[in-house]
């Protein structure tokens, strides 16, 4: 079975580890001088989307002007530094381990349904501070939309709105895109401020319903939601 293991979690598996997550101390991490200086640079940025940013025509990135965070396409030579920042944020679910995230990334990167416009990261002073994917997921097997997993963002950021402004910034760049909608597993009090709805009532059905609320969708700009049976990019197994 691939795939990453908040996708085989049970309702109730996943709130305990939610629960767990928020009840532990956060590992702090040692970095080097780059590193330091982004986390001071963190204790001071709170990033709100009401704040003026610029979006650069050529490449199609946002800066927000007063933190100086840039939303950028992920290239190439920023995978290794996403997979450290990855293997941090799922540190605690993983109990020791590697996360399982990690491989699934590098998976997402090589399969057919990876959009490199969707592979999105966060910067504060040139470090990657938080990192989005989606990729193309199909309903009963021909109608396209997006799975959005994972989402991470370091420890040391979280908390500050990268987290929303990364979520804000692929459904955007899916509005562009023409894209349909949005689907997420992932926690039940935190995606709906950006949106997203309980996608089983909504008629998109997983492959495993014991998911429940956790599963949920994102309906874009003016396109209506289909409905169907939704299967993720190949990697994730489900
Ligand atoms: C989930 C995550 C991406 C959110 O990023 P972030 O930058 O911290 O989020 P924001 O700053 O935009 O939002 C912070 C708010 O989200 C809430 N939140 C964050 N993670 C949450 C979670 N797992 N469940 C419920 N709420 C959560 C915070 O409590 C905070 O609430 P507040 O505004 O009422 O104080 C980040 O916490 C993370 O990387 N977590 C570890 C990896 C993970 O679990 N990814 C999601 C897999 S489904």
């Amino acid at each position: 079975m691939r795939g990453a293991l908040w996708f085989y979690m049970s309702a109730s598996e996943l709130i305990s580890i939610i629960q767990t997550l928020y009840g532990e101390l956060r590992t702090s991490f040692s970095g080097d001088a780059g590193e330091a200086s982004a986390r001071k640079r963190a204790e001071k940025l709170t990033y709100t989307p009401s704040v003026p940013r610029s979006r650069n025509k050529a490449r199609g990135d946002y800066r927000d002007k007063v933190h100086n965070m840039l939303l950028r396409t992920e290239e190439l030579e920023d995978r290794p530094a996403i997979s450290k920042l990855v293997a941090r944020a799922f540190a605690d679910q993983a109990k020791g381990g590697e996360p399982g995230e990690v491989a699934l990334l590098e998976q997402l990167y090589a399969c057919d349904e990876y959009i490199q416009q969707f592979s999105v990261v966060a910067l504060v002073e040139d470090q990657i501070v938080g990192h989005v994917i989606a990729t193309r997921g199909w309903l009963d097997g021909d109608v396209p939309l997006l799975g959005l997993g994972p989402i991470a963002v370091d420890p040391e950021f979280q908390g500050k709105g990268i987290g929303g402004a990364l979520l804000n910034e692929i459904r955007d760049r899916a509005i562009a895109a023409g894209e349909r909608g949005i689907i997420l597993l992932g926690h039940t009090t935190y995606y709906p401020r950006f949106g997203y709805v309980p996608a089983i009532p909504a008629g998109i059905i997983p492959s495993d319903v014991s998911w429940g609320d956790h599963f949920m969708a994102l309906q874009l700009g003016d396109k209506e939601l289909p409905q169907g049976k939704f299967i993720y990019a190949a990697p994730f197994g489900v």
